[in-house]
């Protein structure tokens, strides 16, 4: 799923030449995919670990996909991902992950080197997006993080595709067994 025609060349690193209706199609298949193996579970690390899973292996300019999950007041700790290994934990003060999680908004960062307080978890990477992640409740209890080594890897057609993704994941994350932290 990581090879693609039209490749392109970054830094020595081949790169598919993406637009903005492959973009669609892929967030399509990957919610389409999602609804039909999530189908009955709620089962939060079950949930997220697909999750990881199923966008990593579509998404051919992904090099890190996972999660950072709200275990404590103002605080993210890894969750399921695929790729390098990622910090374990992020207050809500730094980074991109923590950015999203304090303003409840998705942060795409074309640029991730002019992002005041980016934390470098892999030095290739160059660009990023994070999604906020609700419960059933519509308290935050993670967000999506997904990076890349191609910089601007990322805009509005991301943004739009990763919303009815995160929106999916709102009902598996109800369950048991996550470690989330829920204000009360
Ligand atoms: N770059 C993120 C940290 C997590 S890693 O990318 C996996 C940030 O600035 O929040």
């Amino acid at each position: 799923m990581k090879a693609q025609s039209d490749p392109g060349s970054v830094s020595g690193y081949t790169i598919p030449v993406m637009n903005e209706e492959s973009k669609k199609e892929i967030y399509r298949e990957a919610l389409r995919e999602l609804d039909s193996v999530l189908e009955g579970v709620d089962d939060p690390i079950t949930a997220m670990a697909t999750c990881a899973c199923v966008l990593h292996r579509r998404l051919p300019y992904a090099s890190w996909t996972g999660f950072y999950r709200v275990v404590a007041p103002r605080l993210l700790r890894v969750g399921p991902y695929q790729g390098p290994l990622g910090c374990l934990e992020i207050s809500f003060d730094r980074g991109v992950c923590g950015a999203a999680a304090r303003e409840r908004k998705a942060q795409v960062v074309p640029d991730v080197h002019a992002f005041p307080g980016h934390i470098a978890c892999d030095d290739a990477a160059r660009s990023e997006i994070v999604m906020p992640v609700y419960g059933p409740g519509g308290e935050l209890v993670a967000v999506l993080d997904i990076d890349s080594h191609q910089p601007a890897a990322f805009d509005e057609e991301d943004r739009k595709g990763l919303e009815p993704i995160a929106e999916r994941l709102r009902r598996a994350l109800g369950g048991a067994g996550a470690a989330f932290y829920r204000e009360s």
